[in-house]
């Protein structure tokens, strides 16, 4: 272990780390602030983030990433932009929340890089682990949700201007759909620390009945904190 990948300490993570992860359409901002909203109600402290963004740095790599302007952009260095927004995402805003015991939701995580730059993009998968390995100081969720939706519907939900991502052809985002079902079922190339923490949900049903379904999940993985 080194300077650059020193763990977050068990002692500083009180807190419970909840993703919300998709394709673009997939409802996850929406649901990000309906079960935020939920657990506040409760008496819960919650923090929400996005990734990218989450911070000044963040919030500026993410305009780099998604403006569409001529700025050439390698596939190497977006995987990098993004870990480097992700990077600062956890030293400035989800570590210290969940050293305070908040749970934070984080609106995308690594498994999005892994996906987008990596099983759709065709970057080696393996390797996108292991920098976001260093990236996140090892931090992985608690609770991963994947909210999946058909294509026709994601396209449908996905209306008006679209960022440089959102502007990629049919056969990448058919891609994009396919790497996070096989992330959520556990296939080959999605390694083991995410075993056992990753649900998929159905995300074509109406929002009550999806923030119903989230929440049952966010529930389980709470209740099985108090009892640890
Ligand atoms: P958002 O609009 O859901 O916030 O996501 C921004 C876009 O960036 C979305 O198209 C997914 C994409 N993305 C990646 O390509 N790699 C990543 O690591 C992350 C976090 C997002």
């Amino acid at each position: 272990m080194t300077t650059l990948d020193r763990a977050i300490p068990a002692a500083d993570r009180s807190g419970v780390f909840i993703t919300l992860e998709g394709p673009d359409g997939a409802g996850k901002s929406t649901l990000a602030k309906i079960v935020a909203d939920r657990l506040r109600t409760e008496g819960f402290e919650v923090a929400t983030v996005r990734d990218p963004g989450g911070t000044p740095l963040g919030d500026r790599i993410r305009s780099l990433l998604l403006d569409r302007s001529d700025l050439c952009i390698s596939l190497r260095a977006e995987m990098f932009l993004y870990m480097a927004s992700r990077a600062q995402l956890v030293d400035e805003a989800i570590a210290p929340a969940l050293a305070a015991g908040k749970i934070v939701i984080c609106d995308r995580f690594l498994l999005s890089n892994v996906v987008y730059q990596g099983y759709a993009g065709g970057l080696e998968v393996a390797e996108i682990w292991r920098i976001g390995r260093t990236a996140t100081r090892g931090l992985t969720p608690d609770l991963t949700c994947v909210i999946d939706v058909p294509r026709e519907i994601a396209r449908r939900r996905v209306s008006g201007p679209r960022d440089r991502i959102e502007d990629r052809d049919e056969e990448y985002k058919e891609r994009v759909r396919g790497g996070f079902l096989a992330a959520a079922r556990g296939e080959a190339g999605f390694p083991g620390e995410h075993t056992g923490t990753i649900r998929l949900i159905d995300g074509s049903a109406d929002l009550d009945t999806v923030s119903d379904r989230l929440m049952c999940e966010v529930r389980d993985v709470l209740a099985k904190r108090a009892r640890s």
